[in-house]
């Protein structure tokens, strides 16, 4: 925790914000004068992120949390309004992605997926929006991924837990609907990220190949639109539901992902 100054501005809690999308959501967020918590497990990488951050003149505090543990969500939600008062924006990007043939899943994985991925989203919800709906507003963004609605043998476990966080996304938006919270959902296509990375490390394996560069580049053809997205690309439609959407907007999914969902 970097100070106990209370904060008065719009914050937003961006879970995850240490690397990859949620780094560029912190970034994207500053920018647009907005304050930070960053929530990650890599407590020096956030520390690196709030430093670039705090060049937009904005205030940004740092909590190292461990989101898969059970109290780590509400805790989380707790030690922000401790040190914010306030909290008008949560980002839940933080996710865990592991590649196992279906035939071969195993419990452990399984377990690490949905802690991390629907538990900690599901609990970070409901403890921002019981401040958020006395606040009397707020708007949370769930990230969400294409995978939920495509069958892929060797992804079940991750694309499963978007699938769960697609229900979150929607049963949280009517249980907060008539409070002034609204709850909505980003589905980015690839970015090249650590988790992606890993991922398609592990996919390599599975499918047995070894040329990583050529099942990349094979990889990209099959996104209709042709290429990967940046990370920035895709805060910009985080900070879009968080700032800029019509408070109308509920319940929704936003997809940019080149084509690759369709729904
Ligand atoms: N990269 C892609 O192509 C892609 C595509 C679709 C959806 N997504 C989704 O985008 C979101 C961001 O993914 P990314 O690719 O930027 O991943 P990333 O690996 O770059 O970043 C994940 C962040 O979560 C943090 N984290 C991991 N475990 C944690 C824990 N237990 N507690 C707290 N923090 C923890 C990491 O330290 C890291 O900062 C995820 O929800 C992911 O499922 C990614």
């Amino acid at each position: 925790m970097s100070s106990s100054t209370p904060i008065q501005a719009p914050v937003a809690l961006i879970t995850g914000g240490a690397h990859g999308l949620g780094q560029a959501t912190c970034m994207a967020l500053a920018q647009r004068n907005v304050n930070l918590v960053i929530a990650d497990i890599d407590a020096t990488a956030a520390q690196e992120t709030a430093v670039v951050c705090r060049q937009s003149g904005v205030v940004v505090h740092c909590l190292q949390t461990d989101l898969a543990s059970a109290e780590g969500p509400s805790d989380m939600i707790n030690e922000a309004l401790a040190v914010c008062e306030r909290l008008d924006i949560l980002v839940n990007n933080a996710a865990y992605a592991i590649a196992e043939p279906f035939l071969d899943m195993t419990a452990n994985e399984w377990d690490r997926v949905y802690a991390l991925n629907i538990r900690a989203v599901a609990l970070a919800t409901a403890a921002a929006g019981r401040m958020m709906c006395q606040q009397g507003s707020g708007r949370i963004i769930n990230i969400t991924s294409p995978a939920s609605r495509m069958a892929l043998p060797n992804y079940t476990a991750y694309a499963a837990s978007k699938a769960a966080v697609d229900a979150i996304t929607r049963a949280g938006a009517l249980a907060m609907a008539a409070n002034g919270v609204r709850v909505n959902s980003v589905a980015p296509g690839m970015m090249d990220t650590a988790l992606q990375d890993k991922s398609e490390r592990e996919l390599l394996a599975i499918e047995g190949r070894d040329d990583l560069n050529t099942y990349l580049d094979e990889r990209t053809a099959r996104i209709p639109v042709g290429h990967r997205i940046s990370t920035a690309d895709v805060a910009a439609a985080v900070v879009y539901l968080a700032l800029d959407a019509s408070e109308y907007v509920t319940a929704e999914r936003l997809n940019i992902s080149g084509g690759l969902d369709r729904d």
